[in-house]
């Protein structure tokens, strides 16, 4: 075990077990992009400030950079001893660089220090979030317009409902993952402050300028409480909510997939590259991937339950509870980009049988409201209408048949008012395309949905 940097107070080592319990390197390390970036906006601020020379601030940044492009070509390796990501970029500049190495630390602390690179890491990741995402808004707006006009049913309780067509129901999924984006966005935008410069807790003594490091960074500006600065990390809960609301919806769109794909449904045919086998039963093809992703919500729920309970009764101001912050993000992030990278081409391969779904459609009196709605525009209120039509649907079941195949004669016995033109007004193009209103399944409804999405790609 190498010396700790903290040894001077100590009289024994820390104990073997002990060691490793305590250590982060081997999660921590995928930060090592931001923690060399948080080095080298320090170390160039304390030569700004005269803190340290010209000449030193410059040595520490050349050094620096040497270690970041040694740890991408793979030349330098982690050292699995080291206790975190912070410990170890800095005794590899003291290797290097001597002495001077040990000046990078001035006015700066590892609460500080560790604040600053999650940030940059949640950061860069909500992005590549985004951008995955919008792959997912692609794929489905590609089904949607090709489907702009397959009718099928619509569920509520899963039960037929109304008729929809497949584009307007694939629509609403591409808002929710737009109300996604813009859940990242915020959060990434609140989160966007720069704690660098809080130090340990309470600041410094040093005349630091904490917007110069906010600037080389990338933040909108400098936390304004130290204390808080390095206890804060609401950021993280924010950003795993915004994770396992993703989750949930692609767990409600993958529930639907592997529904639509069975025989008694047979909606969709997911194409090969999506599906598996059985190892017993060769007739199978299975939707595992959309399983996957459904099961997989539970452990994103899991990660923002842990650190919820992590954070709670903490007092101020950091404590190394808060350590196990990333895990927790970093496997929610993992698993939202892992899910996300093949549920957009599962979507966009996804096979659709307009037939199967416009047979569906045609049963179940999913016309029923419409023919309630045919009553009340000759002139009855609208529960009396709902009332007769209840009475024709239970006549219909009796009798074996759907409402469009009652013989105008026994439409007649329940209300006088129908008439010839009722057959073509509940027809299921009827009633899709005489769904006029703001939002819903009509064709223009679905067409400036469409639009809205497109703009929002395009933005
Ligand atoms: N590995 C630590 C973490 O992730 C870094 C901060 C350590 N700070 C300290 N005072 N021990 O939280």
């Amino acid at each position: 075990m190498a010396e700790k940097m903290w040894a001077g107070r100590f009289q024994k080592e820390l104990d073997r077990e002990a060691d490793d319990f305590n250590s982060s390197i081997h999660f921590d390390r995928r930060m090592f992009r931001q923690d060399i970036a948080g080095s080298c906006a320090h170390a160039a601020m304390l030569a700004k400030q005269g803190i340290l020379t010209k000449a030193e601030g410059e040595a520490i940044i050349a050094a620096l950079g040497g270690i970041l492009a040694d740890l991408e070509s793979g030349q330098l390796t982690f050292d699995p001893d080291a206790e975190d990501i912070h410990m170890f970029v800095e005794s590899v500049l003291t290797e290097r660089i001597g002495e001077l190495g040990k000046k990078l630390h001035t006015a700066r602390s590892r609460n500080d220090q560790v604040a600053v690179d999650i940030r940059l890491y949640l950061r860069d990741e909500a992005v590549e979030i985004t951008a995955l995402i919008k792959e997912l808004l692609a794929a489905i707006l590609e089904q949607a317009k090709k489907h702009a006009d397959t009718i099928m049913p619509g569920y509520t309780h899963l039960q037929r409902a109304q008729p929809i067509t497949f584009g307007h129901h694939l629509m609403a999924y591409a808002m929710m993952l737009i109300r996604d984006c813009g859940r990242l966005e915020n959060a990434v935008k609140r989160m966007n402050q720069n704690p660098l410069g809080s130090c340990a807790l309470a600041g410094t003594t040093y005349a630091t300028d904490r917007m110069a490091t906010s600037e080389a960074l990338g933040f909108d500006g400098y936390t304004l409480n130290s204390i808080d600065g390095v206890s804060d990390r609401d950021f993280c809960v924010e950003l795993m909510s915004a994770y396992a609301l993703i989750m949930m919806h692609l767990s409600r769109f993958s529930e639907e997939v592997i529904l639509w794909s069975s025989w008694e449904f047979k909606f969709i045919e997911l194409d090969d590259s999506y599906t598996t086998g059985s190892s017993i039963m060769p007739q199978k093809k299975n939707p595992d991937m959309a399983e996957l992703v459904r099961g997989k919500t539970g452990r994103v729920y899991g990660n923002l339950m842990a650190l919820l309970t992590t954070l709670k009764g903490l007092p101020l101001a950091y404590n190394k509870d808060m350590q196990e912050d990333k895990e927790a993000i970093f496997d929610s992030i993992d698993t939202v980009k892992k899910c996300l990278k093949v549920f957009a081409p599962m979507i966009r391969t996804m096979k659709a049988l307009p037939e199967r779904m416009y047979a569906a459609a045609q049963k179940g009196f999913i016309n029923a409201t419409d023919l309630a709605d045919y009553l009340v525009k000759k002139g009855l209120p609208f529960r009396t209408a709902y009332k007769i039509v209840g009475q024709t649907v239970a006549y219909a079941i009796e009798k074996d048949t759907v409402l469009d195949d009652l013989p105008l004669a026994d439409l007649k016995e329940f209300s006088p008012l129908f008439e010839e033109d009722v057959y073509t007004e509940i027809s299921l193009e009827t009633c899709v395309s005489k769904r006029i209103s703001a939002g819903g399944t009509g064709p223009d409804s679905v067409k400036a949905q469409i639009e809205f999405v497109e703009s929002f790609l395009n933005a």
